[in-house]
């Protein structure tokens, strides 16, 4: 049977991109913050798990002109698929768990300089097991970063959207908590990015299930909350959000 998660990204993967680049700015800046979070030089070896279409990774991987290509992992095709062909980023199908088990490494077999992981903490199921054995992986300047929506978020999306994501997503603190108690040195900030979309706009990322908590709602309910939507922003042709996103970090101890 085919996984319910797997199933969002492979149907939503060829417009994944569309979706997510309602403001030219927001993907740079974001990347920007990453490398920065990440303080990356060109020789370290890279992954990013999770990485979907590689929407950020591309913009990452320009800045900083790798020496060795960004291992870009992700169990769905469908998304990889998007990943641009580059010298700079190699496409590996797995999952977190995979590189957490050793089962995916640089072809060097050297160890991890870096690690990230955007917005996919929360399909990882055994998350404390999954970031212990991916602090097995690293070199000893090694680091991860976890990019994370917190629990409570801004988007305009309806109610029963909202209480269903508080109630599914991990709490920052516990994933900042299981990468201390692997042994590295942990903390948590936030950055917000400010969003600007038009409605219509908006209304299409609803009725594309933009989030995957919005594969929680039946269809007549996912019309009752865009029809909430429509209801609340009437008088807002354009929408304006602050996306505020945990930035949770691990980095081995020197000595
Ligand atoms: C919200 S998307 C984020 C994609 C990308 N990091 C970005 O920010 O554009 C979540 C991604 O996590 C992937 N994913 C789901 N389960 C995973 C797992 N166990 N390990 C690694 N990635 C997983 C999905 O296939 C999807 O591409």
């Amino acid at each position: 049977m085919t996984h319910p998660t797997a199933e969002h990204y492979d149907r939503i993967a060829a417009t994944y991109d569309d979706l997510w680049t309602y403001d030219p700015d927001y993907v740079r800046q974001f990347a920007q913050s990453m490398l920065d979070a990440l303080r990356l030089i060109p020789s370290d070896r890279v992954a990013d798990v999770g990485c979907g279409t590689g929407l950020y990774t591309r913009r990452l991987a320009q800045e900083l002109r790798p020496e060795r290509p960004i291992l870009c992992v992700d169990p769905s095709p469908a998304m990889l698929e998007q990943l641009p062909s580059s010298p700079y980023l190699q496409p590996v199908p797995g999952r977190a768990e995979d590189l957490a088990r050793g089962e995916i490494a640089p072809p060097d077999g050297r160890p991890f300089d870096a690690v990230l992981l955007k917005e996919c903490i929360h399909h990882v199921p055994d998350r404390a097991a999954v970031l212990a054995g991916l602090t097995r992986r690293l070199s000893s300047h090694g680091r991860v970063l976890v990019v994370m929506l917190p629990k409570a978020i801004h988007h305009p999306l309806f109610q029963a959207a909202h209480d269903r994501f508080e109630a599914l997503q991990p709490d920052p603190t516990e994933v900042a908590d299981a990468l201390a108690e692997a042994g590295l040195r942990a903390s948590v900030s936030y950055r917000t990015f400010h969003v600007t979309v038009d409605r219509a706009r908006y209304v299409h990322l609803l009725e594309s299930r933009y989030m995957s908590v919005l594969d929680e709602f039946t269809e007549s309910e996912l019309a009752e909350g865009i029809a909430q939507f429509r209801r609340a922003y009437r008088d807002d042709p354009v929408i304006r959000f602050d996306d505020h996103f945990a930035f949770v970090t691990g980095w081995v101890r020197p000595g």
